[in-house]
């Protein structure tokens, strides 16, 4: 059968799905790998430790193309790059930006440059980078550093740069606040998510307002972003040079939309709060036995920050005298087996046990 007809061609993903919202013409070639339309897993654990008759969702964008949800802005910011006649895409990144870039540009047959901090992304994220085919250039230097030598670079009109920086990246990503609306009917009253060189939150911002503009919605959520202690630059009001964490997604010492993620939080009247890397560690291991999601350590952040608002007396943000029936989403934002590290010591735990049913009865603790 020939693959040819429009309707065969693709029948999923944020630009056949959100175009009219998007920069597009009819001009635009479409550069899709399916991105979007992610679950939004209602939790009743986390629901359970909100109390209060709250509803909590886990908005799990771990599941798309390239287990991101970097891809949503990544086949907006490819396809216009192509309308352009771009030759050539670059980006820093903290890992998942590059694995989405270069699935992007496979996809559209250009080059993919990726400038990435040595030795500081995690392995699933660099092996995606190899398997699509990017130019890898690793620099002795952090994420910032990166960043300012692609701002350079993308400078010379040679390469489209598609960091969030790139406006076309942000107008993809809000296409993720349109979905939850149209799952719950209306905004949620919460939105927790995770924050590094802040072009989420600021995309999420974007879309809730813009869909309550064209009364899609009727209210706005307050937006809660979560950085993790040793690299908080935006709670911290200052730039962070030698940023730490074991969430390395968001190992981020001057976050490029700063001055967005502040406006986002002010107008929302939300909050930004910081996790430190145990409270990480314990919200990845504790979503994925308790909810069966598995994400990565700078997703889980958002998570860490939930238990923090219902629980601790230093949240910049406390759910204990939030309304009854809140309904609080939380962005997931990246897969677990991108960044397995933290798991796999663990699993020197396991012994082999010899191969009988005895043995293995004894060892299941029967
Ligand atoms: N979560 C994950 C899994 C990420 O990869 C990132 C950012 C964030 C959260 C934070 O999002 O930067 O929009 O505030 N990763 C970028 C990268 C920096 O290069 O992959 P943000």
């Amino acid at each position: 059968m020939e693959w040819t007809t429009s309707e065969l061609r693709q029948s999923r993903g944020v630009i056949e799905h959100y175009g009219e919202y998007l920069p597009i013409s009819s001009s635009t070639p479409i550069v899709s790998l399916g991105e979007g339309n992610t679950p939004l897993v209602y939790c009743p654990r986390l629901s359970k430790r909100a109390g209060r008759g709250c509803e909590v969702f886990v908005k799990n964008e771990g599941v798309n193309p390239t287990g991101s949800f970097k891809d949503r802005g990544m086949t907006v910011a490819v396809s216009k790059a192509m309308e352009y006649g771009a030759n050539a895409l670059i980006c820093a990144s903290t890992g998942n930006t590059s694995a989405s870039a270069a699935a992007y540009a496979a996809r559209a047959g250009i080059l993919s440059i990726v400038i990435l901090p040595a030795g500081k992304i995690a392995t699933g994220k660099l092996v995606q980078a190899f398997a699509y085919g990017a130019k890898i250039v690793a620099i002795d230097g952090n994420f910032d550093d990166a960043l300012r030598i692609v701002r350079e670079l993308g400078d010379g009109h040679e390469f489209v740069i598609v960091n969030s920086i790139n406006p076309d990246r942000i107008a993809g990503q809000k296409t993720a606040a349109f979905e939850i609306v149209d799952v719950l009917g209306d905004a949620p009253d919460f939105h927790l998510l995770p924050v590094g060189n802040a072009g989420n939150i600021t995309a999420y911002w974007a879309g809730y307002r813009e869909y309550q503009a064209q009364q899609r919605s009727t209210r706005l959520p307050a937006m809660i972003g979560f950085q993790a202690a040793g690299t908080a630059p935006i709670f911290y009001n200052r730039c962070v040079e030698k940023p730490e964490t074991i969430a390395s997604a968001i190992r981020i010492g001057n976050p490029a939309s700063w001055k967005q993620a502040r406006a986002a939080i002010a107008e929302s009247r939300g909050a930004i709060d910081v996790v430190s890397d145990q409270e990480i560690l314990a919200a990845q291991s504790w979503l994925a036995r308790h909810e069966g999601i598995f994400v990565e350590p700078a997703s889980a952040a958002a998570i860490a920050g939930f238990f923090k608002c219902c629980d601790s007396d230093e949240a910049a943000y406390s759910f204990e005298k939030i309304p009854e029936a809140s309904r609080i989403v939380c962005t997931v934002t990246g897969h677990g087996l991108k960044d397995p590290d933290a798991i796999t010591q663990r699993m020197k735990e396991l012994k082999p046990v010899a191969a009988t049913v005895n043995d293995v009865r004894r060892a299941i603790g029967l």
